[in-house]
């Protein structure tokens, strides 16, 4: 057996692969492809792809995705606000999942805000989670039955210059007693991650689409993959009319 037939192709991955994005046509794409388990998104990412309409946007998505959880983030700063918002989103369809950001733009824990919702039984993403102690202050006040995603920024930890697996590893053992509560790789910076969480044993991963487009070359032969870059590099300087 040749090392490339020993990586994974997407398709045969045990981790539930998430699409993050707000581009409504790549939402489609993705959902018709078949290959991605649910969908995340954020409000930078809506802001960035001109969103203006939130609702009308979520409603958008709602329509096309109706059998994979889809979730949707609350974006107050105010814990009585974001609550008010939760149950609107929480209402638009069965498959959301409220995201919750860990603490408000003041530092302010979102835990009793968590413990309330999750208690009333909406499903969460808990989200912009990097440490171990959030992971744990989160994994508490969940009920044992609570569904929920803990999304914790993989890739923004190893921005700082932390590596992210052992990190990722020990969320994983905190959350066991309670299989509801899924971990989640998110903010992932290449391809590699989806194996990487694959590897520890990690349920959820989410990735943008470009992302998964090169997680389509896994197990790609790589003298093949070197001719291409070569035939690129010369084509693109062909094209430009360089000369030395
Ligand atoms: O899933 C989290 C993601 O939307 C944020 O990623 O790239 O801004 O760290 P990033």
């Amino acid at each position: 057996m040749s090392p490339e037939d020993q990586i994974p192709r997407l398709r045969d991955l045990r981790i539930k692969i998430f699409s993050d994005g707000a581009d409504l046509d790549s939402i489609i794409d993705a959902y018709q492809a078949g290959l991605v388990k649910g969908f995340t998104t954020n409000p930078t990412l809506m802001a960035k792809a001109g969103i203006t309409h939130y609702l009308t946007f979520a409603r958008e998505v709602l329509r096309v995705v109706t059998d994979l959880p889809v979730s949707l983030e609350v974006f107050d700063d105010e814990f009585d606000e974001m609550y008010r918002q939760a149950h609107i989103l929480n209402d638009l369809a069965p498959n959301v999942y409220v995201k919750i950001p860990i603490t408000n733009t003041k530092a302010e824990s979102a835990i009793p805000l968590i413990a309330k919702l999750s208690g009333e039984g909406l499903k969460l993403n808990i989200t912009a989670i990097m440490t171990l102690a959030q992971v744990r202050d989160v994994f508490e006040v969940l009920p044992d039955d609570a569904k929920a995603f803990i999304s914790v920024f993989a890739g923004r930890i190893a921005d700082s210059g932390r590596d992210p697996v052992p990190i990722m590893q020990e969320a994983l053992d905190v959350l066991r007693p309670k299989p509801g509560a899924e971990l989640l790789w998110a903010s992932p910076r290449e391809a590699l991650n989806i194996l990487q969480a694959e590897w520890i044993g990690c349920p959820i991963i989410t990735v943008t689409p470009d992302v998964l487009k090169k997680a389509q070359l896994f197990g790609k032969d790589l003298d093949e993959f070197s001719l291409e870059t070569v035939k690129m590099f010369y084509n693109d300087a062909k094209k430009s009319g360089f000369r030395i």
